[in-house]
């Protein structure tokens, strides 16, 4: 065990990660797993959608290849580290679980039911949770001093930080070494407390419902709205177009989550961003949500 602990570049004694949601984010963590030498087992509730993520690997690692930023022989060796399967049991002999489902709440937590009794006593749980409280996920396992926050930004394979979230019964150690893990997929982990969408999303979904608002308001359409933010702030990408990228149901859910969780008007979700999700304009994984993506370049919805 100490061998491990110090030994493999930081592995803290994981070997094997399980992947749970095989969907933009989850193909992403199974990504950079792989490469950093975990063997990964990626779970999702159809053959199709773990077919989808594999093939999407395959692409996003052949295009680091071509840019030089991997080797041909690290990518074919992460693909050969990867397994897939719909049934839970995968996952039984996993040092670590990362949870990337769909953001619902009572979705997670029947996975984690179901989760649990497979796991290895001294398996770690982790979410990738844009905002539901960790302490409240941590509850309703059999372990919370073994449960944290991962939170990865999109797309992962590009993206620098992880942030690791404590939960109010996360265990020293378990946090230690989800930290050690995410330095050795490559990225900067930064700390946060267990409040509502931690640091990140606590600043960035404000952001993106106010420029609904302003949309919806008329002050501006979706392409003057993106470049006034781009040219005017800087920003890489308009805050819409940031939206369409995240996927607008997320979006949703952690204003509702800000909402709710700090019980303050400020948060309250935008209602054209409501009425997208209703239509089932979820963003880019729909092919459409501001922007319509079925020509290149994509033209605005309003
Ligand atoms: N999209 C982002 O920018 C972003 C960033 C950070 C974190 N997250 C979080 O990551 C998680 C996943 O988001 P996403 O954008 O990948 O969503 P997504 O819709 O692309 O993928 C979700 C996947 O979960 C699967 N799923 C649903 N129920 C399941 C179950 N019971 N068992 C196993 N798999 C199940 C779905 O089939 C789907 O493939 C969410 O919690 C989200 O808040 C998203």
């Amino acid at each position: 065990m100490a061998s491990d602990d110090t030994g493999e570049g930081g592995g803290a004694g994981i070997r094997k990660i399980g992947v749970i949601g095989a969907g933009q984010m989850g193909n992403g963590i199974a990504h950079v797993s792989a490469l950093a030498g975990y063997s990964v087992v990626l779970n999702d509730i159809g053959q199709d959608r773990l077919d989808n993520a594999l093939a999407t690997i395959e692409k996003n690692m052949s295009r680091q290849v071509s840019r030089g930023t991997v080797a041909e022989n690290e990518s074919a060796a992460a693909l050969g580290r990867i397994s897939t399967s719909i049934d839970m049991a995968a996952l039984a002999d996993a040092d670590l679980v990362i949870e990337s489902a769909v953001e619902n709440e009572q979705i997670k937590i029947d996975i984690f039911e179901a989760l649990c009794p497979l796991l290895k006593p001294g398996a770690l749980i982790a979410s990738n949770t844009s905002s539901i409280s960790i302490t409240r996920l941590a509850a309703t396992t059999d372990r919370p001093e073994k449960f944290v926050g991962m939170h990865f930004m999109n797309p992962v394979p590009m993206m620098e930080l992880v942030e690791v979230i404590r939960g109010i019964a996360t265990d020293r150690d378990t946090y230690a070494r989800v930290t050690a893990v995410a330095r050795r997929l490559g990225k900067s982990p930064a700390s946060s407390e267990d409040f509502p969408a931690f640091i990140v999303n606590r600043i960035l979904l404000p952001m993106i419902n106010e420029a609904v608002y302003t949309l919806y308001e008329g002050v501006g359409n979706v392409e003057a709205i993106d470049t006034a933010l781009r040219l005017g702030a800087r920003h890489p990408m308009g805050p819409l177009q940031l939206a369409d990228f995240i996927g607008l149901d997320t979006c949703l859910a952690v204003m509702q989550v800000l909402y709710e969780g700090l019980a303050d008007s400020k948060y309250r979700p935008c209602p054209l961003l409501v009425k997208y999700v209703d239509a089932g304009w979820v963003g880019r994984k729909s092919g459409r949500g501001f922007y319509d993506y079925s020509s290149e370049p994509p033209t605005p919805t309003r």
